[in-house]
């Protein structure tokens, strides 16, 4: 099956089995590697990007879902890598290991859209699906309130 979609400001047009899940489409046909793989259930946010702008798990998005959708991957969310969220990551040194970053910026990203200001509890409720085993959560939830000010 053949899907249009559009991806970090791009058309692109991909042929694979309809219930291909976005993550892989995105992993191994179109070379773009910085959303991860964690769980694959929906569980634990590694592989978020945004679908229509908003937070998605591309693990249990199938691929037939996205035909005519914008998508956008931590490579597209400012190709200059200069979005506050971003820039708030590599202020205070935000990743250990790094695994899950990408799935965490992209879901803090779509948050600041419905919580310009957020205070702690918008944030542990929007954050707490996005586990991390390296506990950086102190640090995720001070960077996104130095992305909001
Ligand atoms: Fe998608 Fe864990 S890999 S939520």
């Amino acid at each position: 099956m053949t899907i249009k979609f559009e991806l970090n400001g791009k058309p692109v047009s991909v042929d694979a089995p309809d219930d291909t899940p976005l993550l892989w489409v995105l992993r191994d046909d179109l070379d773009l590697t910085g959303t991860k793989f964690g769980c694959g259930i929906g569980e634990c946010g590694a592989c978020t990007v945004h679908i229509g702008g908003r937070a998605t798990r591309s693990c249990i998005t199938p691929l037939s879902s996205i035909e005519g959708a914008s998508v956008t991957t931590i490579e597209g969310l400012d190709p200059n890598g200069a979005h506050p969220v971003q820039v708030a990551w590599r202020d205070l040194q935000v990743p250990q290991c790094g695994y899950c970053q990408s799935g965490q910026i992209m879901q803090a990203a779509s948050l600041l859209k419905d919580y310009p200001n957020p205070t702690d509890e918008e944030i542990d409720g929007v954050m707490g699906g996005s586990l991390c085993r390296c506990m950086t959560y102190i640090r995720i939830r001070k960077a996104i309130k130095e992305a909001a000010a």
